[in-house]
Formats: C-alpha cells, sequence, structure tokens
C-alpha cells in the first residue's frame, strides 16, 4: 500500500528546502509550490497487475474500416502500442450496433483483417438486439467469422446498453424480454440444433455436428453505466453465464463521467468525489462477475461526457489528465481493460478525429484524451502492477482539487514508475517520493511531464506535450524531446526519496529504474521514454 503520509507543510517545507535546489523542474516551472506531498511506496505490498491489452478505442461501425485505410491512423495505433502494452483491443458498436440492418461485407472485413495482420489489434464486434431479429444477428455474427481471422475476434457483444431501450419508443423491450431476448439470441447464435441455421452456419460453426453449441463468445450486458447493481450483475451472469450454458466470455458496462449540462466543467470534470463513489461501485460488478462467475469485466466504452462530449470539456487539456487517471481508475478497480470511444470519428471527446479538408478527408487529428492514452501506455509499459492504490492528497483548506499519485512498478525489469496528476488548476505542488528501502535503486531518476501550455491548462486545446512532444495531424511529431533528471537520496527513515515539482493541471510520470539498469534511461529506444 502506498500511505498518505499526515504531515505538517510547514516542517515539510523547510526540511525539503535544501533538496528543493536539486529536485526536477524547477527551472522550468515558473510557479513555487503552494503544496506539498509525501507518498511512500511499499515494496512488499504488491497490487493487482495491469492486464496485457489493458489499453482500447471502441468505434461505431461506420467508417471504421479507416483504423487501416488511412496509414496515419494505424502509425498512430502502433505508436501507442509501442511501449510493450500489447495489442489495442478495439470494440466495434455503440449506437450503430443497433441501428445496422445489414450485415458488413468485406469493406469492412477486409481493412480489420490487415489492421490485424499489421498490428495485432484484436476485435470486441457488435451485434444487432434491439430488433429482435435474430437472423439479423446471425449472419452479422456468421459474416464476421467468415471475413475475420479467428485469432483477432475477442468476442461478440450483443446489443447495445440495452438498459436503455425501456426508454427508447415503440419498443417492444421489457425486463422480462431482455432476459429472454439476450438468452434466446445467445442460444440460436451458439448452437447448431436450429436445423434452419444448421446448413448454413454448418462451414463456420458447426464443425462438432448439429447437437453442438460453442459457449463462451460473447460479451455483455454491454450497460449504458457502470452504475448497476450488484444483483443485476448476478441476474445477468445467472441467466446467462453460469447456469444455462457459459454463452458470456466477458462482461461489460460503459463510462461516462458526466453528462453535458453546462454545469459540467473542466474542474468538475476532475472531481475527486463522484470518481470514489462510481468506482467503489465498479469494484463491486468486478467482484461479482471475476469472482462469483470467473467472468472477467471490461469497461468497453468509456469517455469523459455521454452524448458525443462537451465542448470545453472533452476536448480540453481536462481530458487528458481525466483519460489518463480514469484508465488507471478502471485498472485499479480489476477491469481488464478501457475502450475510449470515438464515436464515428467526430464526437468531441474523440482522441482522433475525422474530417475533410476542401472537401477531401484529411488525415487524422489528435486531441488532447489521446495524449493521456499516451502517457498511460509510456507508464505501464510491457507489464506493470499497481503498488497498493492511489493515494490522494487535497491541495486546499476545502479538502478538494486533489494531487494523486499512482505508484507502480514494472514486473519484469522492477523499475519503479509513479503518475502523478495535479488537478488543482491554480497551484503547484511538490511531491515527494519515497520507497522503503535503503538502495538497490539508481541515484536519478527520469521524469516525463504531461502540460499545456498558457495561463488555463485544464482549458487548453493546444500546445500539449508529453516529454516535451506535440503530435499534430497525422501524428506528426514536433518539438524537442524533454525529460528531466531527479536526485535520489536517502530520507530519515531509511527508504530512498525524490522530490518532483508539479505544475498546476499538469502530470508526470517518473520512473526509477533499479541501479544496474541506470544506464537505460540514457539511451531511449525508438518510440519509448
Ligand atoms: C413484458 O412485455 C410482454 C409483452 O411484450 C408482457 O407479456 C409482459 O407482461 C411484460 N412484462 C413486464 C414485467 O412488464
Ligand atoms: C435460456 O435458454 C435455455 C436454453 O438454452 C433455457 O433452458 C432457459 O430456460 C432460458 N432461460 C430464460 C430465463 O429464458
Ligand atoms: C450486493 O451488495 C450488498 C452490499 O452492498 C450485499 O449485501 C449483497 O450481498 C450483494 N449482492 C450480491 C448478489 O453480490
Ligand atoms: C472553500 O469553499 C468555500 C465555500 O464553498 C469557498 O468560499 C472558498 O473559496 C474555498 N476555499 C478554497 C481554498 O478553495
Amino acid at each position: 500500500m502506498a500511505r498518505k503520509q499526515q504531515h505538517n507543510n510547514h516542517i515539510c517545507l523547510i526540511l525539503l528546502l535544501g533538496l528543493a535546489a536539486a529536485s526536477a523542474g524547477l527551472a522550468q516551472q515558473q510557479q513555487a509550490p503552494a503544496f506539498t506531498t509525501v507518498t511512500m511506496l511499499d515494496i512488499d505490498s504488491p497490487g493487482k497487475t495491469i492486464p496485457q491489452s489493458f489499453m482500447g478505442f471502441s468505434h461505431e461501425w461506420p467508417y471504421v474500416e479507416e483504423l487501416y485505410t488511412i496509414p496515419q491512423y494505424m502509425d498512430i495505433i502502433k505508436l501507442l502500442q509501442s511501449f510493450g502494452s500489447g495489442p489495442l483491443v478495439l470494440r466495434v458498436g455503440g449506437g450503430s450496433t443497433d441501428k445496422l440492418t445489414t450485415v458488413p461485407g468485406p469493406e469492412v472485413w477486409g481493412p480489420l483483417s490487415k489492421l490485424h495482420a499489421a498490428t495485432g489489434m484484436k476485435y470486441i464486434l457488435g451485434l444487432n438486439l434491439f430488433l429482435n431479429d435474430v437472423a439479423l444477428a446471425r449472419k452479422q455474427m456468421d459474416a464476421a467469422k467468415a471475413g475475420l481471422p479467428a485469432s483477432s475476434i475477442i468476442s461478440f457483444e450483443i446489443g447495445n446498453e440495452p438498459d436503455y431501450y425501456f426508454n427508447k419508443p415503440s419498443t417492444h423491450w421489457n425486463g422480462t424480454k431482455l432476459v429472454a431476448g439476450w438468452n434466446g439470441t445467445t442460444d440460436y447464435l451458439s448452437c447448431c440444433f436450429h436445423t434452419e441455421w444448421y446448413a448454413m452456419a454448418e462451414a463456420l460453426s458447426c464443425r462438432n455436428g448439429p447437437s453442438s453449441c460453442e459457449y463462451g463468445q460473447f460479451t455483455g450486458p454491454v450497460w449504458g453505466h457502470l452504475n448497476l447493481r450488484n444483483t443485476t450483475m448476478d441476474w445477468f451472469l445467472k441467466t446467462n453465464g453460469k447456469t444455462n450454458g457459459k454463452w458470456v466470455e466477458m462482461t461489460s458496462v460503459h463510462w461516462y463521467k458526466a453528462t453535458s449540462e453546462t454545469f459540467n466543467t473542466p474542474v468538475t470534470l476532475l472531481d475527486e468525489v463522484p470518481i470514489r463513489k462510481e468506482m467503489t461501485n465498479l469494484k463491486e460488478i468486478v467482484r461479482v462477475s471475476e469472482q462469483v462467475y470467473g467472468k472477467p469485466l471490461r469497461v468497453a466504452e468509456m469517455n469523459t461526457i455521454s452524448n458525443s462530449g462537451r465542448d470545453g470539456v472533452s476536448n480540453v487539456f481536462a481530458a487528458a489528465l481525466w483519460t489518463l487517471d480514469a484508465s488507471l481508475e478502471v485498472a485499479a478497480a480489476g477491469g481488464v481493460g478501457v475502450n475510449f470511444h470515438q464515436g464515428a470519428g467526430q464526437n468531441l471527446y474523440a482522441a482522433i478525429i475525422r474530417w475533410y479538408d476542401n472537401g477531401r478527408l484529411a488525415l487524422p487529428q489528435l486531441r488532447p484524451p489521446f495524449f493521456g492514452m499516451l502517457l498511460f501506455q509510456m507508464a505501464v509499459r510491457g507489464g506493470s502492477r499497481l503498488m497498493g492504490t492511489q493515494v490522494t492528497h487535497a491541495s486546499d483548506a476545502n479538502n478538494s482539487k486533489f494531487l494523486k499519485v499512482w505508484a507502480l512498478q514494472d514486473v519484469q525489469t522492477g523499475e519503479l514508475r509513479w503518475v502523478i496528476i495535479n488537478k488543482d488548476a491554480s497551484r503547484a505542488a511538490s511531491a515527494v517520493l519515497w520507497v522503503n528501502r535503503p538502495s538497490g535503486y539508481a541515484s536519478e531518476a527520469s521524469v516525463i511531464r504531461m502540460t499545456a501550455a498558457g495561463p488555463n491548462p485544464l482549458s487548453a486545446t493546444s500546445g500539449i506535450t508529453v516529454a516535451g512532444v506535440s503530435y499534430g495531424l497525422g501524428g506528426a511529431k514536433s518539438g524537442e524531446r524533454r525529460i528531466e533528471a531527479a536526485k535520489v537520496s536517502k530520507n530519515a527513515k531509511g527508504g530512498q526519496m525524490l522530490t518532483v515539482q508539479v505544475p498546476a493541471g499538469s502530470a508526470a510520470l517518473v520512473r526509477l529504474p533499479l541501479a544496474k539498469e541506470q544506464a537505460a534511461l540514457r539511451t531511449p529506444a525508438a518510440g519509448s521514454g
């Protein structure tokens, strides 16, 4: 566990005075730290390991093939994968899933096959449930199986946010019908004893004869919000998972931090209080899904603000900080992954924007959430365990505007990493990080910053950099790569410590390798750091 240290700011500041000059980034900061935090990383209390392929996108059916057909889009995916995370997961679906009345053809499966071959990207594919037309869903599933390599399909998702079906006009859905609908659909999609389907599906999924069923092919309940009750998750899995043939491979819920009302601002987006409540619930439904039924849970669609986002919130630097923090939150709650929704490439919250320039499809534009995804990938790399939960430090007298410290340890190299997120829009912080080991680590840590330019960083739409580098149209890099050094020293408790200044409204990634790996920091490979 990383523990919050109770301390007196004044004493702390005096103690740190000598260190401050040598600490990272001071030269870069105009603003002196307004508060100081101390976080201990307890080497003896490792937590959850973040699984490979944790990061992902969610994209509606329209234009999904462009992830391959626009080469720069694929380059951006490769960049996000270049830190060792394993392939990204692409969930194809959303509102378009239940509007899809046709069966996608080679124009979709061809590019997605090539994208898988080129990047290893794997898919969760939406099938129509809302129309209650199982024949259509079956054709959609069979077309995907015929058109894509089996290795590229993680699972099929049945319907989208069925908890909102009841509100839709002229719907025939209600709770009872939903259970029967899901159950009847999975059965129809999985088994060969439906004689009308056997002939057609023989070559695909009925290899084991007319009485066989294929289990574990589906993701559900694709719930619209992660606030679903533990009893609902239990009901869903009891019906569709455990007792009725284990149709479910994985469970999924969606997470939008807020809605588009005007009271949602860059500051409220980062508000810690609602996040704590929602993560308590996410932990509980992960418990039911994973521990009771053995099914991993993925937050297969998420983003800042539901219904396409909110201008000035979803497309500003606060969204980059939220993306980084929210990914770590889902990992800490036990989710096996996140999929940041792009809509059809034009929503305000999209990390990668598709747009036309003079009537011609232009190179994709990178928006603030991309930078949050990038720093997460740099922090987790080839595999990291969370060292306890995140530590939140209030930065003001009202016990709010938190600075968060996430501690990680690389499962392969033992390197320690901290992700520090200063959500306070006006106060710079001095973060003291210490490890309860007297030696064994390098004498210097490296510090990579994610910052936005200007006096009001949370609302910035441009001037966003990670390690000094910005990414423009089509992922084109600009700016000098900048990595700072932070000296490691002994602390009074027999551990090693370092101090990092974190400007208001910014994030930092601190890397402290084992002593013998120190040289590695000096020779960053392409795509690293
Ligand atoms: C659900 O709808 C069906 C008809 O479509 C009806 O028979 C049933 O009573 C309804 N159940 C509930 C709980 O409203
Ligand atoms: C689900 O389908 C199975 C057959 O595969 C059936 O035995 C069961 O009664 C169904 N459950 C519900 C709740 O519809
Ligand atoms: C749901 O959570 C409550 C506590 O909040 C607990 O008492 C109950 O047993 C849980 N139900 C299930 C199905 O896990
Ligand atoms: C604390 O909250 C009060 C009341 O909402 C507000 O007037 C005050 O400015 C806040 N103080 C800080 C340091 O943010």
